[in-house]
């Protein structure tokens, strides 16, 4: 008996991968995080599985979850939205795993940030302009953001910023950001991303927040800021350059030959 912790990607069904949902479909039981994990993704499960909504769970009763499966022999298909390494809860879920001897295997997901800037059509690392992206969020009523990690100490590197779990503070966060990234800075919204109703807004750190209040976006949307987001004069990368002798290309300046 395994517990197969699963990334279910953004929203869309077709984003989970297929390791993931040849799980979900071989698994007796499946916990899933609520209205996060598409209906269709629920719907491959064998006919006679066992769903559990862990929505309104704690994680005693989720764990009692895995230790009743555990006790039937029965594989467990856990799935969170997007990726399991950012805001998954996976860490306190496997050190109960550790503690009982139940083992477990992790899929990677798309994570909503990967599938934000598809919808925003958009690399968000770009030559000269912006070469990290900083996966954060604020504070909230579970957790309180470590003092060293506050946006205000991000924005100064000037990185693009994916900020989740924040679009009710949005006032807040760009008075955090305009000090450091000037108000002209572009700055996003993708809400749901990757849902059949999906929205983008794109606008300035000085324009966004009120065309998120417009909107009355709330919930499951991310915040990017960064000149990555609208950046067009910048050179082309090294990887194709024709000037630059890579490993498994060693002929690109000797093309002709
Ligand atoms: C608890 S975190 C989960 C993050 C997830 N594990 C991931 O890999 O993206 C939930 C936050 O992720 C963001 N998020 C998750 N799915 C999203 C989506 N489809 N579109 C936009 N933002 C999303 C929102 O900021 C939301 O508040």
């Amino acid at each position: 008996m395994t517990v197969h912790f699963i990334g279910a990607g953004p929203g869309a069904a077709d984003l989970i991968t297929v390791r993931g949902r040849s799980l979900v479909e071989r698994c007796p039981v499946c916990l899933y995080a609520g209205s996060i994990v598409p209906p269709e993704i629920l719907a491959w499960c064998p006919p006679d599985a066992r769903l559990v909504d862990t929505a309104p769970l704690d994680l005693d009763a989720i764990t009692a979850e895995f230790v009743r499966a555990h006790e039937l022999g029965q594989d467990v298909a856990r799935l969170h939205s997007g990726d399991l390494s950012i805001w998954s809860a996976l860490g306190e879920q496997i050190r109960r795993l550790d503690a009982l001897g139940i083992p477990y295997t992790i899929t990677p997901g798309v994570p909503a940030f990967a599938a934000a800037a598809a919808a925003l059509g958009r690399e968000l690392t770009v030559p000269e302009v912006g070469q990290s992206v900083v996966l954060t969020r604020t504070s909230g009523r579970a957790s309180a953001m470590p003092d060293t990690e506050r946006l205000a100490a991000f924005a100064q590197t000037k990185a693009t910023l994916a900020i989740h779990l924040s679009i009710h503070v949005i006032e807040q966060v760009v008075e955090e950001l305009l000090p450091s990234y000037g108000g002209d800075c572009p700055a996003a919204v993708v809400w749901r991303a990757s849902w059949p109703d999906e929205r983008v807004l794109k606008g300035t750190l000085a324009t966004i927040a009120a065309m998120v209040r417009a909107e009355k976006l709330e919930r499951t949307a991310l915040i990017l800021v960064g000149r990555t987001l609208e950046a067009k004069d910048f050179r082309d990368s090294a990887l194709y350059s024709t000037d630059y002798d890579r490993r498994f290309r060693p002929s690109a300046r000797e093309g002709s030959r």
